[in-house]
């Protein structure tokens, strides 16, 4: 038994970048805009948690080069480190909490500078962090980013400055997410905030409140400019993409959708994706995530019809029983995740599908464990993000249900849930074998500069000889042979 099952989590993550909340500790830098006068401070970034709180760093990234602030990628030069946090588990705090006893050392190296947690553990922790951990100036939560150059003015005097006020309508829409971090080929777009759909075990919907879509018209700009930037790929996010439904303003005249195409001013995820896939033929379009209650056929119908709509879903099932789901609030049984599996194999059938699971939830029997293994089998995800519950101050699960799993059995499912998986990632990486792939090159492989490595529309990787490709281009690698890790692909001249 590896190493990793004794962690709380494993995201048992087979190819790629990640779009999950395992990501850590990586840093963003963003320049000042030439029409902005430097106010003579740097700041430091350092993110944790899913995309959505990437996505998030990049807009606090703007917000503050828009007044002044300078980036830099060296916390000991700055004025200001903010740590955007996760609290999906006790882990993702733990992991918070040591970064910042690290990360502290700065205000012994430069007089004045501040330290400041933003995110998801704002919230829950905001009365606990400025009381227990005399290091933190300033929280700001999901929702009081804009503030953020006030709260530093004011924690400058030496006043302990928060802000965690969550908004029914915050949504950054015009916010210019600042990208020089990226690869300049793929980026976040945020459609949805917040999540109303209360989940028993989740924190999210403490943490940030209240779903909110944003403007369709701002979303598609964005994915305008990024195209007009040379992007090549934009990932939609929300922690519950299909329920985005943005309703139009009538009363705005000359600002009607698409040629009214959506006459009830009304427009829902399917409508959304075909927006963003018209931008350009040749911009891949991604989202996540996907609620299996909501994930609607139209939404199958746009990715099979558009071949710049990703063939990837990922639609989180928790567990393969229905008592459990209910349990945990989820509002479908295993028979409809079912069907909606089926839905996508009909509708998109090239289509990769990976999932979310959480092992030993309150009150899970041996058999209800069962089901999660039974409904693994019969799915066959080509990845999945896996862990054990973990349970959350303020949730329902921990008001009304009883934690009484022990950590030995989860460990223990965990660990059987894993391998049960390990499998079917390597048979489907077999399925690959022979079949030819257009990939978007994204980067170099860290094993050899003369390999680089693209994504198929299934969302795999895909390593191939360097030759004359040149990044952020696409071209047809045929897969010659595998891993159940990696794909490795020689280039072909088509389909
Ligand atoms: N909104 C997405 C959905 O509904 O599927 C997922 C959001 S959550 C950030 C990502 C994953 O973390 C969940 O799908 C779930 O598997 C896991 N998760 C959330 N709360 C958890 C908890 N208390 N213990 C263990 N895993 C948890
Ligand atoms: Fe959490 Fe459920 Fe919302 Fe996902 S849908 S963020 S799991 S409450
Ligand atoms: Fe994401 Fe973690 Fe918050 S998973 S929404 S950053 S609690």
């Amino acid at each position: 038994m590896s190493n990793e099952l004794y962690n709380n989590e494993v995201a048992f993550e087979l190819q790629t970048k990640k779009i999950d909340e395992n990501r850590q500790g990586e840093t963003l830098t963003a320049q000042r805009p030439a029409s902005v006068i430097s106010i003579g401070k740097k700041y430091y970034i350092e993110s944790y948690g899913c995309a959505m709180n990437f996505s998030d760093s990049e807009v606090v990234a703007s917000i503050l080069a828009n007044a002044g602030f300078d980036a830099t990628t060296d916390h000991n030069d700055a004025d200001l480190v903010l740590i955007n946090t996760c609290a999906i588990r006790d882990n993702a705090e733990q992991r918070v909490r040591h970064r910042l006893q690290h990360l502290s050392s700065v205000k012994k190296r430069k007089k004045g500078a501040l330290i400041g947690i933003l995110g998801c553990m704002a919230e829950r922790l905001k009365e606990k962090l400025l009381v227990e951990e005399k290091l933190i100036d300033i929280v700001a939560g999901p929702d009081a980013y804009r503030t953020l150059p006030g709260l530093v003015e004011e924690a400058g005097t030496g006043q302990k400055a928060v802000n965690v006020l969550l908004s029914r309508d915050e949504t950054y829409a015009e916010i210019n997410p600042v990208r020089l971090n990226s690869n300049g080929i793929s980026a976040f777009i945020s459609i949805t905030r917040g999540c109303d759909n209360m989940c028993s075990f989740c924190v999210v919907p403490h943490t940030r409140g209240r779903e909110r879509s944003r403007d369709a018209h701002s979303i598609i700009k964005e994915a305008q400019d990024l195209y007009n930037m040379g992007y090549r790929e934009v990932t939609l996010l929300g922690q519950n993409v299909d329920s985005y439904r943005y309703t139009e303003d009538p009363k705005l005249s000359g600002k009607k959708l698409v040629d009214a195409k959506y006459e009830d001013h009304v427009v829902n995820f399917a409508e959304l994706l075909i927006m963003v896939a018209e931008v350009a033929p040749d911009l891949r379009v991604r989202f996540s995530t996907s609620h299996p209650k909501d994930m609607s056929d139209d939404v199958l119908h746009a990715m099979a019809k558009y071949h710049n709509i990703c063939k990837y879903v990922h639609l989180p099932v928790q567990s393969g029983n229905t008592r459990i789901l209910e349990l945990m609030n989820r509002t479908y049984t295993r028979e409809w995740y079912l069907d909606r599996i089926a839905a996508v194999r009909r509708i998109v059938p090239e289509a990769a599908i990976s999932t979310d699971i959480i092992a030993g939830f309150c009150t899970e029997t041996e058999e209800e464990h069962q089901d999660t293994l039974s409904l693994l089998d019969e799915v066959k995800f080509e990845l999945a993000y896996m862990y054990m519950y973990n349970e959350r101050p303020g949730t329902t699960a921990a008001k009304k249900l009883t934690d009484d799993v022990t950590d030995d059995v989860k460990k223990r499912r965990l660990a059987e849930i894993i391998e049960l998986h390990r499998g079917h990632t390597l048979l489907r990486n077999k399925e690959n074998l022979g079949k030819t792939y257009e990939i978007l090159l994204e980067g170099t492989s860290s094993k050899s500069d003369e390999q680089l490595y693209g994504r198929n529309s299934q969302n795999k990787v895909i390593i191939v000889p360097k030759g004359n490709l040149e990044l952020g281009t696409y071209a047809y690698a045929k897969v010659i042979d595998c891993t159940s890790g990696t794909l490795i692909g020689e280039v072909v001249s088509g389909l």
